[in-house]
């Protein structure tokens, strides 16, 4: 293999811009199981903004609000509504990574700097990706605190339930039409990632909808970016309807791992996360197409999770329902069983789900 000039150790945070950070803190706590760990804003000597960072196994998450309407995170939400501004990446040397990249033509976000607290420094850089979206690159070898520099602790009376979420398995972006490959190319050329698969509108696309997807990887296979595009179908694709609602290119889904998926997604909907349903047929042959599992077949069908087999092993997944009021982003919740792919055998089933859903809201 050629040297890798970006090596990244994995998924640092992911920033999520938000209208009311103190309250989305609280469902991610209380949903989906985080547990809050810091704080920084007014009482932190952050004047413009409050950002809540939550962790659960080796995901953070960092949701941050403006206090102000003349503020560019206000502008973001106005636009995009709820979204994920960063995708971090956490690398060795910030500085380089910002370098390797600008100088294969990534665009600066902002140039390497090194913040300080009594806990020790983080240098960080970032660069655009796709619409309004950024990576950020965190160089934190020299770092004893607990999230970066300026985050006090913070702890709420309420006791967090983790439900399994242990990692980010990917992250997919949405882009406009016939751009997938400028994006791939991007990350191919700027990024050092490799394209891993295609899928095409015919292995995605039902009667009304179709889209494309490419799959790049890090030179070291950690991170995994699954980039979409629409594409012609009789009616308005999913990905359009996106498009359309966040008024641009952005964060489809976030797919989090667990290593036992019926638990979490008990756990997910008792506490009112709500999920695609695919119809009960998708059950009746289901150990036909996959073969044999571990799993028992009824708690998989009283959950709705779907099964998916490639030449390696099988994996386990299923899919939120937006998770703000605009129909953009959303979660997957998956288990890997030895398969390294996405679940294409599931494509089908679940845009259909998809496609009834966006028939209620009216945009198909
Ligand atoms: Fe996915």
């Amino acid at each position: 293999m050629e040297h890798d000039f970006l090596p990244i150790n994995g998924t640092d945070y992911v920033e999520l811009y938000v209208g009311n950070a103190k309250q989305s803190a609280l469902f991610y706590q209380y949903a989906f199981g985080f547990e809050l760990l810091g704080y920084a804003g007014p009482e932190t000597g952050v004047k413009d903004r409050a950002s809540y960072v939550l962790k659960q196994d080796k995901i953070r998450l960092v949701l941050t609000t403006p206090l102000f309407e003349d503020h560019p995170i206000a502008d973001h939400i106005k636009k995009h509504g709820d979204g994920v501004k960063v995708l971090a990446l956490w690398v060795d040397d910030a500085e380089k990574s910002w370098k390797e990249t600008t100088s294969r033509g990534a665009i600066s976000y902002e140039e390497p700097k090194t913040i300080k607290d009594a806990f020790g420094e983080v240098k960080v850089a970032s660069i655009h990706t796709y619409g309004e979206t950024i990576h950020t690159f965190v160089e934190r070898k020299n770092y004893k605190g607990l999230f970066l520099p300026g985050f006090i602790e913070k702890k709420t009376e309420y006791k967090t339930q983790p439900i399994g979420l242990k990692y980010i398995d990917h992250c997919v972006g949405n882009v406009g039409w016939g751009e997938m490959n400028k994006w791939v190319e991007f990350y191919e050329k700027t990024m050092g990632f490799n394209l891993l698969i295609t899928f095409d509108d015919k292995d995605i696309s039902t009667e009304y909808t179709a889209l494309m997807s490419k799959v790049v990887s890090s030179g070291n296979g950690y991170i995994k970016f699954p980039i979409n595009e629409p594409a012609e179908g009789k009616k308005k694709s999913q990905i359009e309807e996106y498009l359309d609602f966040y008024n641009g290119p952005g964060v489809q889904h976030m797919a989090i791992a667990t290593d036992n998926i019926i638990h979490t997604v008990t756990e997910l909907r008792k506490r009112g996360v709500e999920f695609l349903e695919v119809p009960e047929s998708y059950y009746t042959d289901l150990l036909d197409r996959v073969g044999k599992i571990d799993e028992d077949l009824q708690p998989l069908k009283d959950l709705n999770i779907l099964v998916d087999r490639d030449e390696e092993g099988y994996l386990l997944q299923i899919f939120t329902k937006p998770v703000q009021d605009r129909p953009t982003l959303f979660f997957e919740i998956i288990q890997r069983k030895g398969a390294k792919s996405f679940g294409k055998g599931n494509f089908k089933a679940l845009f259909e789900a998809i496609e009834r859903e966006q028939g209620l809201r009216g945009n198909l």
